[in-house]
This record gives structure tokens, C-alpha cells and sequence, in this order.
């Protein structure tokens, strides 16, 4: 079985993916992940994540780079939103993502194309989606919880940019596949919000 998990950022879905993961024992890809490498590369390459040679060239960044806490920091999320406009940068991680949806057994794939492109086919397709001012609030007390300093005004600024140029760029734009389930977890609790996926895919396999 396929799950994929589309969401804007801070929506809760990384959380949920890696629940419904551990719940139906499916391996787990973060795809942002592979953006955030990319676009972390580019800038460690000192080279230009508007520019799309300078962020295709940073495709093949090295396999490491994938734990660097680095890729977890607000800065490299921006960067990785900024390179992810470029269709040959999309096109370059394709098989990646896609030979991990189609592995034996199936998988877990959490982003914001992959029940639109990576895996139209999915079993299971959710769209978390949470309010700009939900989602400001979980990352300024993440962000509090590792010792950094942050605004909450800042923070929402941020998270409506990268949800505007993440819904607006021409190749694959965040966007609910017309099958998906919507999931709202603005007013759920962690444990709330998994349960609610969890029943969601038991709910979209049945009717399968
Ligand atoms: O999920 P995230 O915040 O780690 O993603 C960082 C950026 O990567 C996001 O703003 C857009 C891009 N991204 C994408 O374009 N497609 C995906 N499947 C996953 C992430």
C-alpha cells in the first residue's frame, strides 16, 4: 500500500507520516528532506537556488548531507522552497522518490506533490492542512524548545510565503489530489490528529 501525505509546511503531516508509518510497519520518506539537501547544497556551493543550473547542480549533493541538523533550520526550508520552483531540479529527485513509493510492500511519502506526481496510483491520499496562526504557534515553540530566538510575527510571515510560492509555482504545486482526504489539524492535539489519519487511510482502504 501507498500512503502519500501532502501538506504545507508546519501542518503536522511529517508527524502524521511517520505514525501512519510506524502503524501499518511501511518505510517512511521525507521528501522535503531531499529539497532541503538541494537547496542547503546550493548555498554551500555558494551558488544562486533561484538560479536552476545552480540548483540542478546541486542534486548530487552527497548522501551525508541527509542528517545535517542543518536541513531542519528555518533558513534551509526557505532555501529548499526557493529551488524547488525548478522543473529540472523536480525532475532530477523524481525516480528517487518515485522507486521508494514503489518498492515492495509499499511505502510512506510525505511533501507536497506525491498523490499529484509521484504517485497519483497511492491507495491512501491525505491533505493535512492547519490555519497560518496554528502553525506559527507549533514552530515558535519548536523553535523555543531548541534555544532559538524567534517571532511569532516573523515565523506566520515566513510560512505565508513558502505557502504562496509553494502553491504557486507552474511545476507541481502544492494541491490536494482530487482524491485526497482533507485532514484539518488546527485544533487537534498530536495524538488526535494521528488517530484521525489513522482512521482516515482504515476508512479509504475499505472503500477500495
Ligand atoms: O516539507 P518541508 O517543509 O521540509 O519542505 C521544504 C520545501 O521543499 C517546501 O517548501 C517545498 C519543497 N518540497 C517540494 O516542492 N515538494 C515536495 N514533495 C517536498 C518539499
Amino acid at each position: 500500500m501507498i500512503i502519500a501525505v501532502d501538506g504545507p509546511t508546519a501542518s503536522g503531516k511529517g508527524t502524521i507520516a511517520k505514525a501512519l508509518a510506524a502503524h501499518f510497519h511501511l518505510p517512511h520518506l521525507d521528501t522535503g528532506l531531499l529539497y532541503r539537501a538541494v537547496g542547503h547544497q546550493c548555498a554551500l556551493s555558494g551558488g544562486d537556488p533561484d538560479d536552476p543550473e545552480d540548483a540542478l547542480a546541486a542534486c548530487t549533493f552527497a548522501p551525508e548531507l541527509l542528517s545535517d541538523p542543518e536541513l531542519r533550520s528555518e533558513a534551509t526550508g526557505g532555501l529548499a522552497s526557493r529551488v524547488s520552483i525548478h522543473p529540472a531540479v523536480r525532475q532530477a529527485l523524481f525516480e528517487r522518490q518515485r522507486s521508494f513509493a514503489t518498492q515492495p510492500g509499499g511505502a510512506v511519502l510525505d511533501g507536497r506533490d506525491i498523490g499529484t506526481v509521484i504517485a497519483p496510483e497511492a491507495e491512501a491520499k491525505l491533505f493535512v492542512v492547519a490555519s497560518v496562526e496554528a502553525r506559527a504557534q507549533r514552530r515558535f515553540l519548536e523553535m523555543q524548545a531548541h534555544g532559538r530566538d524567534a517571532s511569532l510575527e516573523e515565523i506566520a510571515a515566513d510560512l505565508a510565503a513558502r505557502d504562496a510560492r509553494d502553491k504557486g509555482r507552474k511545476d507541481a504545486p502544492l494541491a490536494a489530489a482530487a482524491d485526497a482526504l482533507l485532514i484539518d489539524t488546527s485544533t487537534l492535539k498530536r495524538e488526535e490528529a494521528i488517530a484521525a489519519a489513522i482512521a482516515a487511510v482504515d476508512a479509504l482502504v475499505q472503500s477500495a
